[in-house]
């Protein structure tokens, strides 16, 4: 979910639908507002809410239906957890009286018995959230608890008594020009601006007005109004807060004249890898300033793990061929959430790698503290500064590919592929497993890939038409070997994130022991092909595994080097990428089946930016 706060001299309301705008991509099935009115005759608090996008709330607020002038507000856009995604369910919640508001971002797990209480006791629910507790507690310890009357002191008390994760902000008509939020597990960021204030889950809530912010640590509790800000922990340790400057401004939060934030995330890309590398070789040897872990750490590691979800757990799987090639150290690769339920086996010399664009992702998260709770030695690969994952982790080495707004990842993906190579050339650097020269000649591969993609860029306009041809299919499959392995896997999930279509990615070898049987007249099946100068081998069986296919009907879209003639005749459709080394293949590979989901989903009318059923951070598990 999406929270923004805001107050200040201004009114409140706009500032705080363009902070949800920005912010749409974290959830978009129910979004609402809250505004503090203090000029009639008692104060009050005046809300409207509604079921889908942001649009549709703006809407009913054009109607006039509700008056929602004031200088202190808040406003939340959801991912629905519990309850459905209704006009009720949206936030924000309220008491019985209408004294306190409430967002809320993650999961309050002790709800049940929490309601339960509040039910005994005579409230009624006007929701089926979870989050509507807090609204009731709240009020309750407001109006006569041992705190009354002091709104930080009683939402720290609230959030004492709650489990799960959590970001929470509050509203209160006797604290008026006040909010008060708190934060355990998911974002809360405050923007310092000139007698005005913000708290959102993401600066690119506030970044049009200030790039002055605040990171808080765990377990903290901020109240912001329109003089300032004060941190404190709710669970009685140091205030634990960071102020830092955004390095990125406005225009990279805005769509600079493409349809969707996506096909402009594409177009960054070769700039998002180049700047992933940026200054990490100084010469003579890969150096990650980030990486608090010493070359002597690095050394001892005798097995890698690499923990991720969706896109940034396919990055992983790249890094596995990589790492296992140049460090000679066995890397497995899985999906957060089912890595952390296994009990693995983990120790002191175990890095355990864990790959996030945000930063936040809850499966995530818990998967590292696990790692961590065994011992085991943890870097993030993360493009989010100061997000929770780098925060507690050991080592972290970002990406730098600036803000990603598009749900369906792109330029973090080239990005993450490009910083895991990096961690894998630290790690056979301080290793001894690969010579200085060898590690320098990769240094200097990687920095020519930004060129290539560049090059393959401008060479989209024949798979742009293909994608209109084939957006009917009732399915589209994907193969690779090698490394293009995890492309096919990557190029499947783009489809069915962006076009909802039927796709699947199978290692090419595996097809004949049984998805074979799917193979029909004129099915599309893209295959990413292995070079034939640099992997002779490999590129023989994989055209062994295209003339199977073609030879039952299938319509085979084929990815593959330029000047590879042999594949040409077994091609219904060709296309040609500029030559890389072998294992950075996936950093051009990868695009042209970017493009052919998202021209697929164009072609079938739909938001490239905010697919269906997901969103961009899921901080719950
Ligand atoms: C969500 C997004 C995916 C993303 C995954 C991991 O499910 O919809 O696109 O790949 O989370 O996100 P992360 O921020 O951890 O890379």
């Amino acid at each position: 979910c999406g929270i923004v706060g805001y107050t200040g001299p201004r009114q409140a309301l706009p500032l705080v639908l363009e902070g949800l705008r920005r912010l749409e991509y974290r959830g978009y099935d129910s979004a609402g507002v809250v505004v503090l009115d203090r000029d009639g005759a008692a104060p009050q608090l005046n809300l409207a809410k509604k079921a889908g996008r942001i649009g549709n709330l703006e809407a009913f607020i054009d109607t006039g239906a509700v008056a929602l002038a004031g200088t202190t507000g808040m406003g939340h856009t959801r991912w629905a957890t519990h309850g459905g995604p209704t006009d009720r369910n949206a936030h924000p919640h309220t008491d019985m009286h209408r004294r306190v508001a409430v967002i809320h971002n993650g999961i309050i797990e002790n709800f049940v018995p929490l309601r339960a209480e509040l039910e005994a006791a005579g409230i009624e629910f006007s929701s089926d959230t979870d989050t509507e507790v807090v609204a009731h507690l709240l009020s309750r310890v407001m109006a006569d608890g041992p705190t009354a009357g002091d709104l930080p002191a009683s939402m720290a008390a609230v959030c004492r008594g709650l489990e799960g994760a959590f970001t929470l902000v509050a509203m209160h008509l006797d604290a008026p020009e006040t909010l008060v939020a708190a934060r355990r597990n998911s974002p809360l960021v405050v923007g310092i601006g000139e007698d005005e204030m913000f708290v959102a889950s993401d600066v690119a809530a506030f970044i049009a007005h200030t790039r002055n912010a605040v990171e808080l640590g765990q377990d903290q509790l901020v109240v912001i109004n329109p003089d300032g800000y004060e941190v404190t922990s709710f669970t009685g340790g140091e205030p634990d807060f960071r102020e830092f400057h955004v390095d990125w401004d406005l225009s990279a939060a805005e769509k600079g004249g493409f349809e969707f934030f996506m096909d402009k995330e594409i177009e960054e890309q070769p700039a998002a890898v180049a700047q992933t590398l940026l200054g990490h070789f100084d010469g003579s040897g890969i150096v990650l300033d980030e990486l608090r872990l010493s070359e002597d750490d690095l050394r001892t590691i005798d097995k890698v793990f690499v923990v991720a979800c969706g896109t940034a757990y396919h990055s992983g799987l790249v890094a596995k061929y990589a790492i296992e090639h140049w460090c000679r150290i066995p890397v497995e690769v899985e999906v957060a959430s089912e890595f952390r339920y296994r009990d693995p086996v983990l120790n002191r010399d175990t890095l355990v790698v864990a790959v996030s664009q945000s930063g936040e992702t809850a499966d995530t998260l818990e998967a590292l503290r696990h790692a961590r709770r065994q011992k085991a030695r943890v870097l993030a690969v993360c493009n989010t500064n100061g997000s929770q994952i780098p925060r507690e982790s050991d080592a972290v080495v970002y990406i730098h590919a600036g803000p990603e707004i598009g749900v369906a990842s792109t330029k973090a993906f080239l990005g993450m592929l490009t910083a895991n190579y990096l961690v894998g050339l630290a790690l056979a650097q301080a290793r001894g497993t690969k010579y200085r020269d060898e590690i320098a000649r990769e240094y200097e591969e990687l920095t020519k890939i930004p060129d290539a993609i560049a090059t393959t860029l401008t060479l989209m306009d024949p798979v742009r038409k293909l994608a209109q041809e084939i957006s009917t299919a009732k399915a589209i499959l994907f193969l690779g070997r090698h490394v293009g392995y995890p492309v096919a896997l990557e190029g499947a999930l783009k489809l069915k994130e962006l076009a909802y279509m039927h796709a699947e990615g199978f290692a090419a070898g595996e097809l004949k022991h049984g998805p074979i049987a799917l193979i029909e007249e004129g099915l599309p099946v893209v295959i990413v092909t292995p070079s034939p100068v640099t992997d002779p081998l490999l590129h023989s069986k994989l055209l062994s595994n295209i003339r199977e296919i073609q030879a039952r009907g299938a319509r085979t879209i084929v990815i593959a080097e330029e000047g590879d003639e042999t594949v040409a005749p077994f091609a219904d459709f060709l296309i040609e990428l500029p030559k890389v080394p072998k294992l950075y293949q996936p950093l051009i590979t990868t695009v042209p089946l970017q493009i052919l989901a998202a021209e697929i989903a164009r072609a079938k009318g739909f938001d490239l930016d905010k697919p269906r059923n997901l969103a961009k951070s899921v901080t719950v598990e």
